[in-house]
């Protein structure tokens, strides 16, 4: 028998890509979507949501409308997206990020009470902002949290964080159930507050609960207009334009850069499990790499000059981010399968042309 998923925020780059995976595998997906102005051009459904997909317009903040929705479903299974999702943009409009985030995740799971409905399971797409700068190990074997840079320490170029011993560190990668959420952006704050409310709830109410920290997610699809995009949608519109990509700092900055598909995977297959247990798993390719690094493979099979690096920086950056996808593979069977080459070739395919 068919189960019903609600995916809140679903008309969005992720969400219409789950979407198409829990309805092959034969789920009833129903949306719940406000059509952000800054990620949906037009007002009308978004040409990506799959035409079986049953969209409803509506605020995760909004009781009312999570009423009227709880009205015409029930669903076995959340998948809780909707999201403000800009990082440096939340460090200058953080109640516009806690509002979505935070009161519209309370707002969910108040409507369940209110409904008198407990969903078997809820899948969370937090985010690895959760970690911030995370864990670095120094040059004499200690582990330490930097926990951020300062605009002194960025204008003097130190961009690794030194250990308590004065001497270069290097990142680890983070382990959803070793390291220690550290949040430096509003949003990362936000994040991580999301998985303590849904958290929370569904230890007492009996829901399972399973929390995908995402890693960078890119491919075909993301908003091209919005400008707190990913770094690889913003890359490739200069790469297909035949212009220099700027590379910030000194071009070392390490991200784990995930294709759309596998992240599909990761989440369909976490939804279709049952399990009423609360956990967390990281999801990324598994195989960091440098902002230089990606930005040339990028130039390169666009057929654009050389990136630049320019020792520009930005307050609230990171500077590495990965993580071990052991958990994921060993619970979930998740098994990446996009290389950053084919990724970056399907991303720049799907650029328009001017
Ligand atoms: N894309 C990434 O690299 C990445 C990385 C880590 C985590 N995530 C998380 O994954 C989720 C989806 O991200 P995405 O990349 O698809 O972003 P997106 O902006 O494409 O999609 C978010 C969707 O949420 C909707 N939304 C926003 N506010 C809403 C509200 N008040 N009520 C109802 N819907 C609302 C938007 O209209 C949009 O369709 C988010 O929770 C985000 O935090 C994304």
């Amino acid at each position: 028998m068919s189960r019903t998923v609600l995916i809140t925020g679903g008309a969005g780059f992720i969400g219409c890509n789950v979407a198409q995976r829990l309805l092959a595998q034969g789920d009833e997906v129903v949306v719940f979507d406000n059509l952000h102005p800054q990620c949906h051009t037009g007002q009308g459904r978004p040409k990506d949501l799959p035409k079986d997909v049953q969209f409803i317009p509506g605020d995760v903040t909004l009781t009312s409308n999570w009423a009227s929705l709880l009205k015409l479903h029930r669903p076995e299974v959340v998948l809780h997206l909707a999201a403000e999702t800009g990082t440096g943009q939340s460090l200058t409009e953080a109640n516009r990020h806690a509002m979505v985030n935070v009161s519209g995740t309370a707002q969910l799971v108040d409507a369940m009470t209110t409904a008198k409905h407990v969903p078997s399971h809820f899948v969370l797409t937090s985010s690895r902002a959760v970690y911030g700068d995370g864990a670095w190990r120094s040059a004499s074997g200690e582990v330490f949290y930097p926990g951020g840079r300062t605009r002194a320490q960025l204008e003097a170029r130190q961009w690794d964080a030194v250990g308590p011993d004065g001497r270069p560190a290097l990142a680890i990668a983070s382990v959803a159930d070793v390291t220690h959420p550290s949040p430096i952006s509003v949003y990362g704050a936000t994040k991580l507050t999301q998985e303590h409310i849904l958290a929370t709830w569904c230890r007492a109410f009996g829901a399972g609960l399973s929390t995908l920290r995402l890693q960078n997610v890119y491919g075909p699809g993301q908003a091209l207009g919005n400008p707190y995009t990913g770094v690889l949608t913003f890359f490739a519109q200069r790469a297909v334009a035949k212009q220099p990509l700027d590379v910030y700092e000194d071009g070392k900055i390490v991200r784990d850069f995930v294709f759309i598909h596998d992240v599909a995977d990761a989440l369909a297959a976490a939804a279709s499990q049952t399990s009423n247990t609360v956990r967390t798993f990281d999801i990324g390719s598994g195989e960091p790499t440098t902002i230089e690094e990606t930005a040339r493979v990028m130039a390169r099979l666009a057929g654009a000059p050389p990136p630049q690096v320019s020792g520009r920086f930005r307050d609230g950056d990171v500077r590495a981010a990965s993580c071990s996808i052991e958990a994921a593979t060993k619970v979930l069977g998740y098994r990446p399968k996009v290389s950053l080459e084919q990724g970056l070739t399907a991303l720049l395919a799907s650029i328009p042309r001017t």
